[in-house]
């Protein structure tokens, strides 16, 4: 089952482009997308009357929605939030029928996203599940269900299943645009574009960074801390890397919004401090370059992480990876690769059982 693979984890990480094929799998039609799972449900609802969209998840699956959040926010008019599935029946006693509710989980049988689905049915708010799980407790409760196909996850951290959620929040906003007429509409064919060949990129994106996260992940073997930082959604990005280095290499690392460094973490950086400096966004590249030459300036350890072709950052850190280029809502799939990486790297330097980190399960079943 392993084939030539180690560990699960390692098989996961390299089955990517694969698992995306199957995301995309027969959705993707001449000039749109195509989800037969979706159609009775948005024939039954007046979607120009939603008020408002809440994306729900927990850890990955949580970090997921946010990346979703922002993909909906270019293509569409009306309001996304999104919610750390454990917090969300603490905060949102104010649904309505008007809403609608996204519920994204690999496994479909959390139980503190189920108990949100709940929360979510008590106000008769209609809801979609993204979820890899064939008939799962989550794709058994909500109204309809976007299954990512991305075959089998046994690692206990997840990998395919948020480039695969992504996938398929992708194409779950493409639908919601074409029939809201969202203001992203024209960006449609483009992205669609971009679609075709992420499985390509991100074969790419694997074959560029391997050895080089490889190597780096040696250094990290006597460090106890690591900051990861990133604007827009390469901060959601830190949040993700952080995240997997917590959980599989047991590194005590911190995701900061590379804005936010100056305003208290700054203090936290001493000569050496391995940071992660995530630039990959065009459009935010001039200020995190300022916040890394911040940080550099303390002697930080930067290593940068940019698309091809990039020469902003190259000069002002100590070590820069490159990663393909892709359209700018796809590029948060491509950037978990080399952090991804990292984490299995880091773990298997450090000894552990990176398939199965201490103290965590699969599928919690419990709040
Ligand atoms: C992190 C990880 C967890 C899960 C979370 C939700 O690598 O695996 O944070 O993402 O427990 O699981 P699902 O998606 O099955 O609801």
């Amino acid at each position: 089952e392993l084939q030539q693979y180690e560990h699960y984890m390692l098989k996961e990480i390299m089955e990517q482009p694969e698992a995306i094929k199957r995301t995309l799998k027969g959705r993707l039609t001449e000039d749109g997308v195509a989800i037969p799972e979706l159609e009775g449900f948005l024939h039954s609802r007046n979607l120009q009357s939603f008020e408002k969209i809440m994306i729900v998840g927990s850890g990955t699956s949580y970090h997921s929605g946010i990346i979703g959040k922002k993909i909906l926010d270019s293509l569409i008019e009306i309001p996304v939030e999104v919610a750390i599935a454990s917090e969300f029946s603490c905060e949102h006693s104010t649904l309505t029928d008007k809403h609608l509710v996204i519920v994204v989980s690999q496994s479909g049988e959390t139980a503190d996203t189920l108990s949100a689905l709940k929360e979510a049915k008590k106000y008769g708010t209609p809801t979609i599940a993204i979820t890899n799980h064939w008939k799962s407790t989550l794709s058994r409760q909500a109204d309809c269900t976007i299954y990512t196909y991305e075959g089998q996850e046994l690692a206990v951290a997840a990998t395919k299943a948020y480039t695969s959620q992504i996938t398929g929040l992708v194409l779950l906003a493409i639908v919601l645009a074409k029939q809201m007429n969202g203001r992203g509409v024209e960006q449609i064919p483009v992205l669609l574009d971009a679609l075709h060949s992420l499985s390509e990129d991100v074969e790419k994106c694997l074959i560029m960074t391997q050895d080089a996260i490889d190597q780096f992940a040696q250094i990290t073997n006597d460090q106890e801390k690591i900051f990861i930082v990133g604007r827009g959604s390469d901060y959601v990005l830190a949040l993700e890397g952080a995240l997997k280095l917590q959980e599989v290499a047991y590194i005590h690392a911190d995701a900061y919004a590379a804005g936010e460094m100056k305003h208290g973490t700054m203090a936290l950086i001493t000569p050496g401090i391995p940071v992660i400096a995530l630039a990959t966004q065009h459009h935010l590249r001039e200020k995190t370059v300022n916040n890394i030459k911040e940080m550099k300036a303390r002697d930080a350890y930067v290593v940068g992480i940019t698309t091809i072709g990039d020469d902003s950052i190259s000069s002002v850190v100590d070590e820069v990876m490159y990663i393909p280029e892709a359209h700018p809502l796809l590029m948060p799939i491509l950037a978990a690769i080399p952090l991804q990486l990292l984490a299995y790297y880091a773990g298997c330097v450090r000894g552990y059982n990176v398939d199965r980190p201490r103290n965590l399960a699969k599928s919690l079943t419990v709040e």
